[in-house]
């Protein structure tokens, strides 16, 4: 009972107050709360409108029904926020019933994209296709049979050196051969010739590990190993198959280059440059001194090449003097920051997301 107030008013009061009651117990929903609220309590609301009553009321019982429909009001209110609140959890719950797998994926994140390393090697392996390679494989855990002695690599040669190869516990497998990361991809070389008989054509691509870590040498790193064995093969065939992968690769006819260089596996051997494919040009296509990639040097080395040493045939059971054979290897990294402008290799295996996110699909 509301006191000091007249008991037609009072009672209006109460049984709007208990009409209210009885309807909020059946909603179950933040819009038909919201309809609740304005149907009692919004400007025009059956609560609202009893307040109209205040004016047909004597002067002493104004006071007393402004506090009682106050009261009311304020109640009205306070149910609305509890069940308001009671919603909200509800909600949140069945949403927590409904997501049964915690770990499936979230719809609405964002794709991810393919490396700039993956795609650097499925191009590699396109083009590489294209003019009659094989796409071979090798383990990364190797012989050092296979990743030094078969390539004439001597036991005194400095990659042999504890501080320089990341040597593995374990059985060797084959007879005295200790396990080593691979340092290069050249040991697919002896996997694919043990393996196959001329004509061999294969491109291998992988990660390999050396002690190394800076700017532009990183201690996981990927490698192209090209190898060509067939009869009558010579340097030309090597320079005119490693000009085709530059043009197509790079999408540009460019000139290349082979400089005399020393690895045991090749005689003779040579590093392989291609002309810079991103010097900038005047409008008669000259190319200007200043380019970011080559600084000026006009020529972008790829890695070492040559024709595969005899004693390295010979270690596979091929007869040096009924095949011949050219070989090669780039560093893959390398030719995707070319690609792709990165300053600093190490950018590449960060795992930064916002590098990452600049390779889109
Ligand atoms: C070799 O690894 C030889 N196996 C290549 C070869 C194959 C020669 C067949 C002849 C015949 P080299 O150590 O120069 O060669 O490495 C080849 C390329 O790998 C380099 O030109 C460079 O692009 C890349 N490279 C070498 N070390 C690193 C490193 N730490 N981080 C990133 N790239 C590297």
């Amino acid at each position: 009972m509301l006191r000091g107030v007249s008991d037609d008013v009072n009672q209006a009061l109460r049984d709007e107050q208990q009409r209210f009651e009885a309807a909020l117990a059946e909603v179950n929903d933040a819009d038909a709360l919201y309809e609740l609220q304005v149907q009692y309590i919004g400007k025009k609301g059956s609560v609202s409108k009893l307040r109209g009553r205040m004016g047909k009321l004597a002067p002493e019982e104004r006071k007393a029904f402004g506090m009682a429909f106050n009261e009311v009001k304020k109640a009205i209110e306070a149910s609305l926020e509890g069940r308001k609140q009671a919603i909200a959890q509800a909600a949140r719950e069945a949403d927590l019933a409904r997501i049964e797998d915690l770990t499936m994926a979230d719809t609405m994140s964002a794709v991810g994209s393919i490396h700039p390393i993956s795609r650097t090697r499925r191009e590699l392996a396109r083009v590489f296709r294209k003019l009659g390679f094989d796409v071979v494989d090798g383990p990364h855990v190797e012989h050092e049979e296979y990743n030094f002695d078969k390539l004439n690599i001597p036991p005194t040669h400095p990659a042999r050196d504890m501080q320089d190869t990341f040597f593995v516990n374990g059985e060797g497998g084959v007879a005295d051969s200790r396990l080593v990361l691979r340092t290069h991809t050249s040991p697919v070389q002896i996997r694919t010739m043990l393996g196959r008989k001329p004509p061999i054509r294969i491109v291998a691509m992988g990660t390999v590990f050396r002690k190394d870590d800076d700017a532009t040498h990183s201690p996981m790193f990927h490698q192209i190993e090209g190898l060509y064995i067939d009869t009558h093969v010579t340097m030309a065939d090597l320079k005119a198959t490693l000009y085709r992968f530059v043009s197509a690769f790079f999408g540009a006819d460019l000139k290349v280059r082979l400089r005399p260089s020393f690895f045991p596996f090749v005689e003779p051997g040579a590093e392989f440059d291609m002309e810079c494919p991103f010097c900038p040009t005047n409008a008669a296509g000259e190319k200007l001194p200043h380019c970011s990639v080559c600084k000026g040097g006009r020529w972008i080395e790829l890695g070492g090449s040559g024709m595969v040493h005899p004693k390295v045939l010979e270690s596979c059971d091929i007869d040096p003097q009924a095949h011949s054979g050219w070989a090669f290897g780039f560093g893959i990294d390398r030719m995707a920051t070319l690609l792709h402008g990165v300053p600093d290799l190490r950018l590449l295996f960060d795992g930064d997301v916002r590098f990452l996110e600049q390779f889109p699909c």
